[in-house]
């Protein structure tokens, strides 16, 4: 008999957890669109108690979803199972995801918690959750560091208390697949229950095991599998929601088990979620890497070119990688670039369009051929300039080779009010951003600076990525341009604008 394997998204929530990686709310409410038409049957949304920003874009995306379950995350505490109740209760089947650490060396130094606190708390909170939601879903952090015995006893005093779903997270990425599915197996066994069970796993990478986990668990009885896009997450990450979904459907003969996800949108919302996350996808990742359909070795070519089976056990249509592209050029009309956009996912007003399509034009003045990637990165460095807090008003640059550079920068911010400074440096991207620090009057760490050409050949558009670091803190900066040092200018001055408090504009000294 075939079962039906639910999808849990958690994209939005421990995806979010990747050092460096901040949705803005739109980027939130675009991806949980894709990810409603991938078709996940859950949105872990976020965690509406963490911030302001986590709860609006949680209610949010409750409101505009038309048929997933949409949940929120809330530690055993009142106040965050009513912060979660508040931001999903709008949407067409809200839940909530409970949790508390059961494993020991959590209990002794992180919760100072007896087992028999932490059993009287899961016994209220859950009780406290099944009150306010029809679906509580229950989750023992650490739950493969925690012993059986008391992870069983845990469980049922969550069963007993009314959740309805039992997530078993292997927060840390240290079980194997063996030991992961017994601890499915035990469960399934011993669990007492009045109402139905669903049992769902949730894995990390760190021992690069998170899909052989998952597909272990679903061995022994798990029907829901949690992950992220691309992998995304804490430390090495969460279990590849595409690897997995695309694992079941070509090994169905093993699994015997089917999702509702539409596989050949799969490489779209991949592409959407490494674009907002700043992440690449490498070449060589499963399912969705630029080299997961290629055949380089003659003798594979030669077999494929008899029969694609040879070597290829799906094919690059059935997850939505194109072989053809339509390019767009100089004389595409206003209907074919509106019909791109749809191709792409994007969902964008009419006078949003509009816009975008007098960008469109005079890049096709400069450009004789315009990608796909083109037009995501048009859209995404539109989006990234319209909610700047600071945009480069000009940047004037001398160069001296053999020698050293100076940069000046002019910024302005939402309220038109401009600031300037100069500076020098060893390269010319050393002098632009000593004249931004100046502006800005702090010393990040450079931790990182990539330059990605956004499509090949001598009229490439660049998109550079810069990570930067001040107290601890790592933030991220995009900058698409046709000119590579205004692509690092912007992206700088994106990433940097993160530090400066609102009151930047009432520093004295400020030159306007
Ligand atoms: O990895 C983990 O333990 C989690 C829980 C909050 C479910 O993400
Ligand atoms: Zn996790």
């Amino acid at each position: 008999m075939t079962s039906h394997i639910q999808i849990f998204d958690t994209t939005l929530r421990d995806g979010e957890q990747t050092p460096g990686v901040s949705f803005s709310f739109d980027e939130r409410l675009t991806i949980a669109r894709q990810l409603e038409d991938w078709g996940v049957d859950v949105i872990e949304a976020g965690f509406p108690a963490s911030s302001q920003g986590s709860f609006d874009s949680v209610q949010a995306i409750a409101r505009t979803l038309k048929k997933t379950t949409v949940t929120g995350l809330a530690r055993c505490k009142k106040s965050d199972i009513d912060a979660t109740y508040e931001a999903t209760r709008d949407a067409v089947s809200p839940s909530i995801h409970v949790f508390v650490a059961t494993s020991p060396i959590h209990l002794k130094y992180k919760l100072k918690m007896t087992e028999k606190e932490v059993l009287r708390t899961i016994k209220e909170h859950v009780s406290y959750a099944r009150s306010k939601f029809d679906i509580v879903q229950f989750s023992p952090e650490d739950a493969t560091r925690t012993p059986l015995s008391f992870l069983v006893q845990c469980v049922q005093v969550a069963v007993d208390a009314g959740a309805t779903i039992i997530n078993i997270p292997d927060t840390v990425g240290y079980t194997y697949p063996k030991e992961y599915g017994f601890i499915f197996k035990t469960l399934k066994e011993k669990i007492r229950h009045s109402e139905q069970i669903t049992y769902s796993a949730h894995c990390h990478d760190d021992l690069g095991l998170a899909v052989a986990n998952s597909m272990a668990a679903i061995e022994n009885g798990a029907t829901r599998i949690e992950g992220t896009i691309n992998g995304i997450g804490e430390r090495a990450g969460n279990t590849a929601l595409e690897e997995v979904v695309l694992g079941l459907h070509v090994r169905q003969d093993h699994y015997q088990a089917k999702t509702q996800i539409q596989f050949e949108k799969t490489k779209l919302t991949s592409d959407i979620i490494s674009r907002y996350a700043g992440i690449r996808i490498p070449r060589n990742k499963a399912i969705v890497g630029k080299n997961a359909f290629s055949h380089e070795s003659g003798i594979h070519q030669d077999g494929f070119l008899k029969h694609p089976e040879t070597y290829e056990i799906m094919t690059p249509q059935l997850v939505g990688v194109k072989n053809t592209e339509l390019p767009l050029g100089k004389l595409s009309g206003k209907h074919a670039f509106q019909e791109k956009l749809k191709k792409l996912g994007y969902h964008i007003s009419e006078t949003d369009q509009i816009a975008l399509f007098k960008l469109f034009k005079a890049m096709a003045d400069k450009k004789k051929v315009i990608t796909d990637r083109d037009i995501h990165a048009l859209i995404q460095g539109t989006e990234h300039e319209q909610h700047a807090e600071f945009q480069v008003e000009s940047l004037q640059l001398q160069f001296v080779s053999n020698g050293v550079q100076s940069a000046v920068v002019v910024l302005k911010d939402k309220q038109n009010q401009t600031y300037q400074d100069s500076s020098i440096g060893t390269g010319s991207i050393l002098a632009i951003y000593n004249a931004i620090n100046r502006i800005f009057d702090i010393q990040p760490e450079l931790l990182d600076y990539r330059i990605d050409a956004v499509t090949e050949g001598s009229d490439a558009q660049a998109e550079v990525h810069v990570r930067l670091k001040l107290d601890h803190i790592e933030v991220v900066g995009i900058g698409f341009d046709h000119d590579i040092l205004y692509a690092s200018c912007k992206a700088y001055v994106e990433a940097s604008s993160k530090f400066i408090k609102p009151q930047f504009g009432q520093r004295s000294g400020d030159c306007s």
